[in-house]
């Protein structure tokens, strides 16, 4: 376990963290600078660092957030890992290298911790709202995105993964090798059958709701939710 500080683009302090996890293989520095802002509000600031690696720097929502960290169940932690566990069963998602929580001796942080992953803008990933919306993508690319969707969430429900914030911001689209990567990867196992089912039940239906509902049309929708037999 390290302290590591992060800074912002002009080299100030943003926190100090202590490191609890590095990957094998990762060059490990104690220090990280921000080099670009990708999403800076209530919940997150995301950004780059140095070394091309996208860096998330995680809010509390709510106080009980903070309490989780004592048993490495934070937000943190659950994206941290849960990119690894969607890896492990053959979903996409970025490589995760390290993570850190705040100083656990350090009241009134503004962050509860971080991680550093890879950028998948490096491997040609690109979030698929934007991508639809701007018709970067046709009617084809669209069945083929709603296909390889639908056998991630079947990929899902068979290993018991519950994939926290399921959006089209959230699902990225590789328009050569027509992959999906996901990343804000709230993601875990529900070893309860009941309880996953509901859950997962639960979260379909969201989806369908909201972020599917604006992209795809009512029968695509239909056809997902017979297809994951919801
Ligand atoms: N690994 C990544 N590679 C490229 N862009 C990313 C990556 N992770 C996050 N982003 C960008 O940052 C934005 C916010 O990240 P996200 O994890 O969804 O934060 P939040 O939990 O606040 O929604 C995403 O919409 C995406 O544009
Ligand atoms: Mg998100």
């Amino acid at each position: 376990m390290k302290i590591v500080s992060i800074k912002n683009q002009l080299g100030k302090d943003i926190q100090r963290f202590l490191r609890l996890r590095i990957k094998n293989g990762y060059y490990i520095e104690d220090t990280h600078q921000l080099t670009e802002t990708i999403l800076d509000h209530k919940i997150s600031l995301v950004g780059t660092t140095k070394d091309g690696k996208v860096i998330k720097l995680i809010r509390a929502r709510t106080w009980h957030e903070k309490l989780k960290l004592l048993w490495g169940k934070s937000r943190t932690h659950i994206e941290f890992y849960g990119a690894s566990l969607l890896n492990e069963v053959g979903i996409r998602a970025p490589k995760v290298y390290e993570l850190g929580i705040k100083l656990p001796w350090q009241n009134g942080s503004e962050f509860i911790g971080y991680y550093i992953m890879e950028d998948l803008r490096q491997a040609d990933f690109q979030p698929i709202k934007p991508l639809i919306i701007s018709n970067a993508i046709n009617a084809h690319g669209k069945e083929i995105i709603l296909h390889q969707l639908t056998k991630k969430l079947m990929t899902m429900k068979q290993q018991q993964i519950i994939y926290g914030d399921l959006h089209f911001n959230n699902v990225f689209f590789n328009t050569q090798t027509k992959e999906l990567a996901f990343i804000d990867t709230g993601a875990k196992k529900v070893h309860s059958p009941s309880k996953f089912e509901k859950k997962f039940t639960q979260n379909i239906r969201k989806f369908c709701k909201g972020s599917a509902r604006e992209l795809f049309n009512k029968e695509q929708i239909d056809q997902l939710t017979l297809n994951l037999e919801i």
